[in-house]
């Protein structure tokens, strides 16, 4: 080992991405000390199956179910919590900093509802807490914003931040595939989450999109701050009709500051097939980013899966290793110094895809737009698409308008007898 420095990590979960992060630690092995000046060793693995994660690492003895012989170790310097979930994983993560513990994490559910405790706790006590991967993977992200764009006045934050969704939205679209076929075959591949609930809901992309916000605009956005809408009530009708149309569904987040106030939503949209997030398929992520000084920036990669984010993770853990040879662990902390408020959704301007089914008889088209136009909600595209029996489906695209206006729309539009459903209504980028 040429003399260099030992540092000793602990790993909490070996799943997913536990296995990715102790495979990449091995496959720098050779070149650690070279790059970093130093080597890291795990020295413990903690599960709760203890027999299951020895037969994977074919070593006994790196595997605990006991914490205590973690927390209790002042050997071991790195904890990477790759658990998931908020207990015990939080208690863990405390217990760590406030030992002095450095701490590198994955968990964004954590991050999202407690990252400035977390933070306080870690700057209290000069260590390191860093969480690259708890944010599109494999993309290097939270440490551009923090640092290289940190001469920027940042606007806007938005992209595919769920690779699990935009799997499942890639394969329905090109392959036809079925939902619950192409939610399994995401699962197989290790991208969703242990209850995907939350990937086809929105809540991980909302939760990955709160982290980005506080940091992008160094004021604390929370993931019950945003507002979230999954890819369920997605049909392999609407993906018909956006191809017709020139689009592709896509599930979006979007962060903007505008001075008055931080808007933060996480929901499917329709996008022109020829923009750059189109192209952005399978598990990939893409995240823009515009400052008044770069002005564009996009980051492109995988957005989940063992390697991917074993990377970002790893990538961390060397700088832990840094800092700590250079005696500067804590040296960049939580950034949220502003207090901005949160714009409510009622106040935020989008466009919108409505499909609905009618009776088809005169003054069915006239009375929907009036409808709209009595509520201040402009019309660009409308238009009647087929007949099924006695109903007709008609297709409105509206102008960008207020969601209040829309909404309001929607509750006359929903009373009306001659409308005997709206099928789908989905925002247009
Ligand atoms: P998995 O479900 O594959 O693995 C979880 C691991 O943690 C298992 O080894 C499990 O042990 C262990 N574990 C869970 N709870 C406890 C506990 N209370 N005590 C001890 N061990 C425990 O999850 P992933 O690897 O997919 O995800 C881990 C984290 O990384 C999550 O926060 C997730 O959101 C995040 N993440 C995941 C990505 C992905 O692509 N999968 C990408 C980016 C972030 P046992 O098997 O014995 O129960
Ligand atoms: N379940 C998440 C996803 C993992 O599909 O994007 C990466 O955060």
């Amino acid at each position: 080992m040429d003399g260099k420095r030992v540092i000793y990590a602990a790993l909490l979960g070996l799943g997913t991405v536990g296995t990715g992060v102790y495979k990449v630690l091995k496959m720098q092995e050779d070149e650690m000390a070279q790059k970093i000046g130093a080597v890291v060793k795990v020295k413990k693995v903690m599960v709760r199956s203890v027999q299951k994660a020895a037969e994977k690492l074919k070593d006994a003895s790196l595997v605990t179910n006991d914490w205590q012989e973690i927390i209790n170790d002042p050997e071991i310097e790195v904890v990477i919590e790759v658990m998931g979930g908020i207990h015990p994983a939080k208690e863990y993560i405390l217990e760590a900093l406030n030992a002095g513990k450095n701490v590198v994490t994955a968990n964004k559910d954590l991050v999202a509802e407690e990252g400035h405790r977390l933070l306080e706790a870690a700057a209290e006590h000069r260590a390191d807490f860093l969480f690259e991967a708890a944010v599109a993977g494999g993309i290097p992200i939270i440490r551009p914003l923090k640092q290289c764009l940190a001469g920027n006045h940042i606007t806007e934050v938005m992209g595919i931040m769920n690779g699990t969704t935009n799997f499942i939205l890639t394969k329905m679209s090109e392959e036809g595939m079925e939902f619950a076929d192409a939610l399994k075959m995401a699962q197989d591949l290790g991208y969703a989450e242990a209850d995907p609930t939350a990937d086809v809901e929105g809540y991980d992309a909302g939760r990955k999109l709160a982290i980005l916000a506080s940091i992008a605009f160094n004021s604390r956005v929370v993931f019950s701050n945003v507002y979230t809408e999954g890819i369920t009530k997605i049909t392999a009708t609407d993906i018909r009709y956006a191809q017709e149309m020139g689009c592709t569904i896509k599930l979006l987040g979007v962060a903007k500051n505008s001075g008055d106030g931080i808007e933060v939503h996480v929901h499917p949209m329709l996008i022109e097939s020829n923009h750059p997030l189109a192209a952005v398929r399978d598990s990939y992520n893409a995240v823009f980013v515009h400052g008044d000084a770069v002005q564009d920036a996009m980051f492109f990669g995988r957005g989940a899966g063992e390697l991917p984010t074993a990377s970002a993770i790893v990538g961390d853990v060397f700088d832990v290793v840094r800092n700590s040879l250079a005696g500067c662990n804590g040296r960049i902390g939580c950034t949220c110094y502003k207090r901005l408020p949160i714009r409510q959704m009622e106040d935020i301007q989008s466009r919108y895809f409505v499909r609905m089914q009618v009776e088809d008889r005169y003054g069915v088209l006239a009375s929907v737009a009036s409808v709209f136009g009595n509520n201040s909600v402009s019309i660009a595209q409308m238009v009647q698409k087929k007949k099924k029996g006695e109903l007709a489906e008609i297709v409105v695209i509206t102008d960008s308008v207020m969601e209040r206006h829309f909404q309001d729309s929607l509750k006359v539009l929903g009373s009306m007898s001659v409308i005997r459903e709206i099928s789908s209504i989905i925002r247009v980028y």
